[in-house]
Formats: structure tokens, C-alpha cells, sequence
């Protein structure tokens, strides 16, 4: 598991492993706007100010990857043990 924090509040909320971020985040009162849940679309993509995100989508590309301030959290994780998301 790990930990995903939001800027604005710098609420911590946990990412079990066998959930998403984003089902993580809505169990918690967070909605991100979604809709493939398989990182094809876009639609939930937010940026990322601190930590590693763990790519598994398949919309950005290799350099915007590399850069580690966006993921898509339908579906992507953390290398890091947090994530501090624009939130
Ligand atoms: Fe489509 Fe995340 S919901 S990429």
C-alpha cells in the first residue's frame, strides 16, 4: 500500500492494495471525474507535486511519464511511499 495526500488540505489517505486511488479517494469523500477506469481516456488525470507515481496507463506518453508530475488514478500506483497529488 501507500499513501496519497492532497495538497489543498493535506489530508493522507490511504491506497490499499487491492484498490485504486481513485476508489480510495471516493471512499473517502474525493471525486475525481472518471470514466474508462483503464487509463485509456484521460479523464481522470491529475498532476502530481511530490513522489513517484507507478505508471500503468496507456494515454500519456513515455516522455510525460517520465516526468512524474501527472498519472492517471484509475489505474496507475506509487513508487513512492506517497503521492502528494494537486488535489
Ligand atoms: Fe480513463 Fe482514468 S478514467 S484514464
Amino acid at each position: 500500500s501507500f499513501e496519497v495526500k492532497l495538497a489543498s488540505s493535506g489530508r493522507v489517505i490511504k491506497v490499499e492494495k487491492d484498490k485504486t486511488i481513485i476508489t480510495a479517494l471516493a471512499a473517502a469523500g474525493v471525486e475525481i471525474p472518471f470514466s474508462c477506469e483503464q487509463g485509456v481516456c484521460g479523464t481522470c488525470l491529475t498532476r502530481v507535486l511530490e513522489g513517484v507515481p507507478d505508471h500503468k496507463d496507456n494515454y500519456l506518453t513515455p516522455e510525460e511519464q517520465a516526468a512524474n508530475d501527472q498519472l492517471l488514478p484509475c489505474c496507475s500506483r506509487a513508487r513512492s511511499p506517497m503521492l502528494v497529488l494537486d488535489l
